[in-house]
């Protein structure tokens, strides 16, 4: 069903300033940079190898990964798994009880489809889908 991870999801206060570590200092390579106006924060890919981070800073305070920073302070915000087929995995889930923020996939970073589950469902940890 899941192929793999996908990228791991870091919410910062600053792109530009998490580069000077994870770009500057640690190798990975800036692949694509987006502004996301209806989730309310700007995004960075970055790639070293088959591992990917993806980089999420708030614009607007009041959106999910804003709180998350207020709350939290950043760090580590969600885990994504590569699946091929999102549609079908995300049918197959619900039949089996798993609680879902996105019953439908949605447009996520870079044009691909993504879907959230709910962290609860799965033991704290934030979980997107990409489909690709
Ligand atoms: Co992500």
């Amino acid at each position: 069903m899941v192929r793999g991870i996908h990228h791991l999801g870091i919410a910062v206060n600053s792109i530009e300033d998490a580069l000077s570590v994870y770009r500057d200092a640690l190798g990975f390579e800036v692949e694509h940079s987006e502004q996301m106006d209806d989730r309310g924060l700007k995004l960075a890919m970055l790639r070293a190898g088959d591992g990917e981070v993806e980089l999420l800073e708030p614009t607007d305070p009041a959106s999910t990964v804003g709180r998350f920073v207020q709350k939290r302070g950043e760090g580590i915000h969600h885990v994504a798994l590569q699946v091929k087929n999102i549609d079908k995995v995300l049918g197959d889930l619900k039949e089996t009880g798993i609680r879902l923020i996105d019953e439908e996939a949605r447009p996520g970073a870079g044009g691909t489809r993504v879907a959230f589950l709910h962290p609860k469902t799965a033991h704290g940890v934030l979980i997107e889908l990409v489909e690709e």
